[in-house]
């Protein structure tokens, strides 16, 4: 079943297949004149015509949830949101069941959940394909779209590029890493003590032959950098915690860090952003922003995810 659960699993090739499918349907949406096609209107071949997909959150969300549900309209087919509260799952049907079921009234299921063993225990009973839409450990679906608008900007594809990671080893720098291991490209992680990424995605992006380093000084971190990307101190479900805020704050992005990248560096950030604290205003408004374009590429990206799941790639 063609998960897209974790990058390894779908492999480099697909992923590849998956970037290149979103750069071109992203331009196929623009008029000769430049002018962009109607939000709503749905792609010239509306490959996903009459499929359904579904999805649950145990989460907040505005990017994911908003995304996914134009990439299917776009793609010629619709989208059920839900979040776990309101289904039986709330009143512990357990996870596999859920995933029996709905296997049998629609075509895919993308589950945004506070644990990643609800995921794997969803993907293993499910009869359609299940997205992460994030969770504790990962969230492939937005470094996919941080690459693909890696791509976009610089025009070069992301193989030997070199990205910096500043602040908490949280599921974002989890997912950057092993990207970095499957699509090649180095990675610094800026990262005060106490607060490393996944042990085990680390070990296992290692071994693959990786080029990442851990660093305990932002300025160490960005050094070349051509992309310098962060995210909030504080994950959804973890409480405000003054200890981790100090920890964090030598690890700002703002405009002196940005300086030290370099000229042409690029700043991203997967957004809520919490404006003074992981990042400045001045950074985050600044030319150097691709935070907004990533925002927009979630779309993109992930409708050619849907097709390469659903066998349409
Ligand atoms: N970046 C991201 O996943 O945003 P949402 O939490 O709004 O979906
Ligand atoms: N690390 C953040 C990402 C939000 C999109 C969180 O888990 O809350």
């Amino acid at each position: 079943m063609p998960h897209f659960i974790d990058f390894a699993s779908v492999g480099k090739p697909a992923l590849r297949a998956i970037l290149d499918a979103a750069h071109a349907r992203k331009a196929a949406r623009r008029n000769a004149d430049g002018s962009a096609w109607p939000k709503g209107r749905a792609d010239a071949d509306a490959l996903l015509a009459g499929h359904v997909l579904a999805m649950i959150f145990e989460r907040p969300s505005t990017r994911t949830r908003f995304s996914f549900d134009m990439g299917m309209r776009q793609l010629g087919g619709s989208a059920i949101v839900t979040t776990s509260t309101e289904m039986q799952l709330g009143r512990g049907e357990t996870v596999a069941d859920t995933a029996r079921v709905l296997g049998r009234f629609v075509d895919a299921v993308m589950l945004r959940t506070a644990s990643h063993a609800t995921l794997i225990e969803l993907a293993d009973a499910a009869p359609v394909p299940v997205i992460n839409g994030l969770s504790d450990i990962s969230h492939p679906c937005q470094v996919l779209a941080d690459i693909m608008t890696f791509e976009e900007r610089s025009r070069r594809p992301v193989e030997g590029s070199c990205w910096a990671w500043l602040g908490d080893g949280n599921n974002m720098a989890n997912s950057l890493i092993e990207a970095a291991s499957v699509l090649n490209f180095d990675l610094r992680l800026g990262v005060p003590h106490g607060y490393d990424p996944d042990n085990g995605v680390l070990a296992t992006a290692c071994a693959r032959g990786a080029a990442i380093d851990l660093v305990r000084s932002a300025n160490d971190a960005v050094d070349c950098a051509d992309v310098v990307v962060t995210d909030t101190w504080l994950s959804m479900g973890q409480d405000h915690a003054k200890e981790k805020l100090a920890a964090m704050l030598p690890f700002q992005v703002n405009a002196a860090l940005m300086a030290r990248a370099g000229q042409d560096a690029m700043f991203m950030h997967c957004l809520p952003a919490h404006r003074g604290e992981e990042v400045t205003d001045e950074v985050l408004d600044g030319p150097a922003s691709a935070a907004w374009d990533e925002a927009e590429n979630r779309l993109h990206v992930q409708k050619a995810i849907l097709l390469w799941c659903l066998g349409a790639l």
